[in-house]
């Protein structure tokens, strides 16, 4: 067990991690975010009984199930990952006696708000001051067009308020901005709306409502950039395996890049080519990263990935690599201020609006350590070079958190990183995981 003192002073959750160390082993991280998330929805939604082993029981994922049990479905479980759901079928779900708390998560949000557009009944979606700063409009906007009715306040912020009884009608749709969770959100109300709902991509988004539609028995199709599916049509239960997070995976694959004599090997984890930007950027970065026992699962190809130490190098990451990387370039910035040269990030004004700032986050912290990172409008130009031991404020953001955990193994001096309770959010455990694989770290509680 991690030793606990009390800081009553700041009464947040504080990382203490010590500098050097070497990742060894071989390690399981939790089930994938945006699947499990799916795999509640989707299954809450079916005719049957559905079975979900490696379900990530982070609290994000949680509110997703929390509102569905308000909505009237029954399951059991997690225990150990496993769920099972009771679906109510596409037309079951019933009136939530009070708003729906979506907590920390964007995914829940988004995607909810399509999924309810469509219900008979009313309902409100709130969350937390992170998520109430987000920006909903991206969703609301297109829902509108569909004839549903959604109040968001001001700016588009949540909580959003969602009329019931809407006629929804399908749309053609080409996405301003490249997102799986706008998307998603509106093939979720296509399920519910009258005709076909079209939706054009600006660029490859993660695809995982799409599979798993597909595996629940509905009609998908997917040609080029566009999405299409008819509404009015029954999602069949079946069984889900989740894969490993290659979100969370990411920390261990920059910390064993990094730190001199790793050699860890990651279980199991989703190989979605719509996911897999952190492992291009890194083997571009002269990362060593092997794929073993590579099959697939329920319509998703995972795979076992070892990485041992490299040296790495700047580049300029392509942009198409960007919206395959979303999730991971907090942790990528640390492999760019542990690399040789210069590396430049451009095209991911996104990163400005997840769950902090994370291009203006991660240079502060970055510079705290020593290290010369320059924000730009949508990026960041960082210059490889040696880290110093210091204090990091993460914004309450898990993946800030996480990343700058993982830099402690390059830093001359211990990283107390601030604020690392929304660790919860996505990655339970991680103090405990890293340090089995070897990274000195420690949870400070008030
Ligand atoms: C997600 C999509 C991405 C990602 C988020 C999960 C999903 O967001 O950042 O963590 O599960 O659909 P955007 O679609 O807004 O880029």
């Amino acid at each position: 067990m991690a030793e606990v003192k009390k800081d009553p002073a700041t009464g947040s959750t504080d990382f203490i991690v010590s500098p050097g160390g070497t990742l060894r082993g071989r390690l399981r991280v939790p089930g994938d975010k945006s699947i499990s998330h799916r795999a509640v929805m989707l299954g809450s939604l079916a005719q049957g009984t559905t079975e979900i082993s490696g379900l990530l029981e982070g609290e994000d994922v949680l509110c997703t199930l929390g509102a569905f049990r308000a909505m009237g479905v029954q399951a059991e479980g997690p225990h150990g990952g496993r769920l099972t759901i009771h679906g109510v079928g596409v037309q079951g779900l019933q009136a939530p006696g009070a708003p729906l708390d979506m907590g920390n998560s964007g995914t829940a949000m988004r995607l909810m708000t399509g999924l309810l557009a469509g219900q008979r009944f009313d309902s409100e979606l709130v969350g937390d001051a992170s998520l109430s700063r987000r920006p909903m409009a991206r969703v609301a906007e297109p829902l509108r067009q569909m004839d549903a009715r959604i109040d968001t306040a001001e700016g588009g912020r949540p909580p959003l308020r969602i009329r019931g009884g809407q006629r929804l009608s399908g749309i053609d749709y080409h996405l301003p901005v490249a997102s799986a969770q706008v998307k998603s959100a509106l093939l979720l109300a296509g399920l519910f709306a009258e005709g076909e709902t079209v939706v054009h991509e600006p660029a490859p988004t993660r695809d995982h409502t799409e599979r798993m539609l597909r595996g629940f028995g509905y009609d998908v199709d997917v040609s080029g950039s566009t999405v299409r599916l008819r509404g009015g049509g029954q999602l069949t239960a079946c069984k889900i395996d989740v894969p490993a997070d290659i979100s969370s995976a990411a920390f261990f694959m920059v910390g064993a890049s990094i730190a001199a004599d790793s050699d860890i090997t990651l279980e199991h984890v989703g190989m979605n080519p719509t996911r897999t930007g952190v492992l291009n950027i890194l083997r571009a970065m002269g990362a060593k990263i092997e794929l073993e026992n590579a099959h697939e699962v329920g319509g998703e190809p995972v795979a076992d990935i070892r990485v041992r130490a490299a040296r790495l190098h700047g580049i300029e990451i392509p942009p198409d690599q960007v919206p395959l990387a979303i999730d991971e370039f907090p942790v990528l910035f640390v492999a760019a201020a542990c690399a040789d040269g210069v590396t430049m990030l451009r095209g991911a004004e996104e990163l400005r609006v997840k769950e902090s700032d994370r291009i203006a986050v991660m240079a502060q912290g970055l510079r705290a350590l020593g290290v010369d990172a320059t924000e730009q409008p949508d990026g960041i130009v960082i210059r490889g070079g040696t880290l110093r031991g210091g204090e990091v404020q993460s914004h309450a953001d898990h993946r800030i958190s996480m990343a700058f955990s993982i830099a402690a193994l390059r830093a001359s001096d211990p990283i107390t990183v601030r604020d690392c309770k929304n660790v919860d959010t996505s990655f339970p455990g991680f103090a405990d995981l890293a340090r089995k694989a070897g990274l000195a770290i420690e949870i400070h509680r008030s």
